[in-house]
This record gives C-alpha cells, sequence and structure tokens, in this order.
C-alpha cells in the first residue's frame, strides 16, 4: 500500500515540506506520496479536511493559519498538541485522527545536534523572544530538558504571563518588554528569536539589538527565509554562536515522518542541501 501524505494551509505552494518529505520517503525506502492540499479562504474549511479525510490520507501536516482552527477536527490530541494549543501533524492511527506538535521537540533536537554542551548545564538561563504559538512549543521542549530558567520577552508581556504560569515543569520564568530584554542579555546562555520578525520581504527588520550579548551564547533565529537573518548577521559579527532556524523546519519533519511511519531517517547531508535550496544554489 502507497502512503499518502501531504499539508494543508493557506498558501502552500511555495512550502519546503515536500521536498524534505520525499527525500525521508526515499531514504526510509517507503513508497508514497506527499502533496500539498491548499485550503483557500473562500472554502469552508471543516467541509475541505472532511474530504481529505476520507481520501485515504494516512497522515498531514498543518500550516498557517490552520495551527488552531484543525483541533476541532480532532478524535484526540497529543499533550504537546494540547498544552501548545496548535497542531502541525495529524496521524491517522488505529481509525482515529490524532493531533500533535513536533514543533517544540523538533526545534530541540535540531539544537542538540549542533549545540549539545547547552543540554549538560541545565541551570543555564534561557531567553525566548515572543510569545506565540512557536514560543509555546519550545518552551515547553526546553522545560521537558530540564532548564530550570526560561524567560520570555515579548513586545505585549501579558501574552508572556500565560505562558509563564503554565508553570510547566516547575520552571522559573520572568517575563518582560523587549527595551528590557536588550539591557539584560548577557545574563543569557541561550537567545530564541521566535517571532516571524525579520522574515522575507522584511529582512532589514530585527525585533532587539544584540548590543549586550556575551560571545559565550547561542543565538537562535526560527526564521530560515533569510537563512542568516538581520538578527543572526548581528550575532556573528558580535561573537556569538548561532543557530539557524532551517533547522527546526527538518527536525521537525523528521518527528512528524516518524509519528506517520516509525521510521527515524537521519538527517545527514539533507542539512547542507536544504541550506543550498534556501540560498538559491
Ligand atoms: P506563531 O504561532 O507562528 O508563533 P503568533 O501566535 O502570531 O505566531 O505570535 C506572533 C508573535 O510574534 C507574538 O509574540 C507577537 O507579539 P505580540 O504578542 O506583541 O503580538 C510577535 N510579533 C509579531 N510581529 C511583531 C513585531 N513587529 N514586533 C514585535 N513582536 C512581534
Amino acid at each position: 500500500m502507497s502512503l499518502k501524505l501531504g499539508l494543508i494551509g493557506y498558501p502552500v505552494q511555495h512550502s519546503l515540506s515536500p521536498w524534505i518529505h520525499n527525500r525521508f520517503l526515499e531514504k526510509a525506502g517507503i513508497d508514497g506520496t506527499y502533496s500539498l492540499f491548499e485550503i483557500g479562504p473562500d472554502s469552508v474549511f471543516e467541509q475541505e479536511l472532511e474530504k481529505l479525510k476520507t481520501s485515504g490520507l494516512n497522515g498531514f501536516n498543518v500550516t498557517v493559519p490552520y495551527k488552531k482552527k484543525v483541533i476541532a477536527c480532532m478524535d484526540e490530541l497529543d499533550w504537546k498538541a494540547e498544552q501548545t494549543g496548535a497542531v502541525n501533524t495529524v496521524a491517522h492511527q488505529n481509525g482515529k485522527w490524532i493531533g500533535y506538535n513536533t514543533d517544540g521537540t523538533g526545534y530541540v533536537h535540531g539544537l542538540k545536534e549542533k549545540y549539545p554542551t547547552i543540554f549538560k548545564d541545565t541551570a543555564s538561563r534561557i531567553l525566548i523572544i515572543g510569545a506565540g504559538g512557536a514560543a509555546r512549543g519550545i518552551y515547553q521542549a526546553l522545560a521537558a530538558e530540564g532548564f530550570s530558567q526560561i524567560d520570555i520577552a515579548n513586545r505585549t508581556p501579558s501574552s508572556a504571563e500565560t505562558i509563564a504560569q503554565s508553570g510547566f515543569n516547575g520552571v522559573q520564568t520572568a517575563v518582560m518588554g523587549l527595551q528590557e530584554a536588550e539591557k539584560a542579555l548577557d545574563h543569557y546562555r541561550l537567545i530564541i528569536q521566535t517571532t516571524a520578525v525579520g522574515m522575507k520581504p522584511n529582512v532589514e527588520e530585527q525585533i532587539i539589538s544584540l548590543d549586550k550579548v556575551s560571545t559565550d551564547s547561542v543565538v537562535s533565529d526560527i526564521v530560515y527565509q533569510p537563512l542568516t537573518t538581520s538578527f543572526l548577521q548581528d550575532a556573528y559579527r558580535r561573537g556569538a554562536s548561532v543557530h539557524h532556524g532551517h533547522t527546526m523546519l527538518l527536525y521537525q519533519a523528521q518527528y512528524a515522518f516518524q509519528l506517520w511511519t516509525s521510521e527515524k531517517v537521519p538527517i545527514g547531508e539533507m542539512e547542507q542541501q536544504l541550506k543550498n535550496v534556501l540560498e538559491g544554489r
């Protein structure tokens, strides 16, 4: 039987997920397809989803703007999806449609590959910038790794407060505005930018200045278009280490593929290949 996978969202035409999952299928030696299903704003989402569910799909990814909306169409939710309030992966398992969220875990797996030493000292302080769905998933995944202090800076501090109040895994969290974060950057071993600020076409935008960053810090951005954002360029200039956003894209996909197939396909040379694609080489 051929595996039928895909992605729902709007727009989805430029998604890199088919590129990634078709390679996974090939590497795992599994016969299957990964297709794009665009659900436009004029469609009735629930009806379109029902059509897909009955079309023989085995699983699918969910992207903007449906990560929350899809929850009402699930039979069950995995705890990570429940806690983040967002689903990015759906699997048809034992006759049930189960919603998962692989973003936070994917982020952490990618970070651990590149900077394993960060994970050896869970007392290291972490700063997350932004308080949307991505921030929530990353916060939860880092808390599950045992980090004890994860602070959140956001333009609207009250949104960050909601994440901090979850008290996940006993983690301590200070909430602050963006200007306050700029002044306190030298306290942090790891700084993670989780908003869309700096994404193409607004490549000149940078959420905060890294003036106070320590050269011992790792500065991470989940934006991957451009591959090296203004934020990461600033980090390079100031001598900090950097972590690029495309790794989260790859590792969240690896985990999604594992949920569908039970195969954990090694990323290996795909990371460099994806970099080349993103840089138009
Ligand atoms: P996602 O679910 O993809 O993470 P989201 O839920 O829309 O996205 O969250 C967007 C995050 O980016 C929020 O933290 C938002 O800040 P506010 O809570 O103040 O809205 C932040 N964000 C978006 N645009 C921003 C901008 N121009 N400057 C600062 N923060 C911004």
